[in-house]
């Protein structure tokens, strides 16, 4: 089977697909989209998913669709395929319009999706842990929206990969440890766990929301707080979370080791009990 695509209702290989030029995703950065991951042929945290899209396009007025006919797609994308381990991307735009800041009224969202096999962490990484520099974060103030507009995102990765490292933290003017590139970022000190709070300048992450969920379960403190690179640097851990990072350990950032410069023990736990809910297929 090869590596599909759905175009507004269509189901063809991906190399078929493409969308009209004045598509504002294209010219605006005007879309919203979704990465969502399948364990053993379930989808993993699709209600959240879905929910959360819901909320991008509502924060950005887009004419509403049906969260009915938005899952239906998917699973039927995803069963199509026949993928037990995939990861689809859903992206929707605003619509397709002759190019004007202003918004024409009346546009048909636009949806499009592309289903592949998720390409997995090296096993490296996750066992030795990953390194990573911290970049000014210099993306707009609505980072709690997940839009198509990921420049600075993409920027600040290359940069980590050109300095020799894995992964780029965003840290504001102000010294505000915020998130990586493509994911949440937790510290551990002292035995607890923390992370900054949903604001307008971090995605609120699915995956951020089940480690939250999981390490209150499992009995550690846990707060929700701003903190600056010195926490950073003097953290025992610091882990990463997203839907294709699950939990990954970072042992080194700006030159500097955190901890021992090994993988730490909550770390590790967390990732087990995280790995475990998701092939059980969801909630605990
Ligand atoms: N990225 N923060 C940012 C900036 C992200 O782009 C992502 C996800 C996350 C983690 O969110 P979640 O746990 O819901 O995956 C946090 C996706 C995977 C992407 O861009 O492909």
């Amino acid at each position: 089977m090869p590596d599909l695509a759905y175009v507004n209702g269509k189901i063809m290989p991906i190399e078929k697909a493409v969308v009209p030029i004045e598509d504002r995703g294209y010219q605006f950065g005007d879309g919203v989209y979704e990465f969502i991951a399948s364990y053993e042929g379930h989808l993993f945290m699709l209600e959240e998913h879905l929910d959360r899209l819901e909320r991008s396009m509502r924060e950005l007025a887009f004419d509403p669709i049906s969260r009915a006919d938005i899952r239906k797609a998917v699973l039927n994308l995803f069963n199509r395929s026949g993928y037990q381990r995939a990861g689809i991307y859903i992206q929707i735009s605003r619509g397709v319009a002759p190019r004007n800041h202003a918004i024409t009224p009346g546009m048909t969202p636009q949806i499009i999706m592309t289903i592949r096999p998720v390409k997995e962490m090296p096993e490296t990484l996750r066992k030795n842990g990953a390194t990573a520099i911290t970049v000014e974060d210099t993306r707009w103030c609505r980072c709690d929206i997940k839009t198509v507009q990921l420049l600075a995102n993409s920027l600040a990765k290359q940069k980590s990969l050109d300095a020799g490292c894995d992964d780029a933290i965003f840290v504001s003017s102000q010294g505000i440890v915020r998130e990586g590139t493509s994911s949440n970022l937790f510290i551990v000190s002292g035995g607890r766990l923390v992370t900054h709070p949903l604001t307008n300048n971090i995605l609120p992450g699915i995956t951020r929301m089940v480690v939250l969920d999981i390490s209150r379960d499992a009995g550690l403190d846990v707060e929700e707080t701003f903190f600056g690179t010195d926490a950073l640097y003097g953290a025992d851990e610091v882990f990463l979370t997203g839907t294709v990072t699950e939990l990954l350990p970072i042992v080194r950032i700006d030159g500097k080791s955190i901890g021992d410069g090994k993988v730490g023990q909550t770390t590790r736990r967390l990732y087990d009990l995280l790995r475990k809910q998701a092939l059980a297929g969801g909630a605990a």
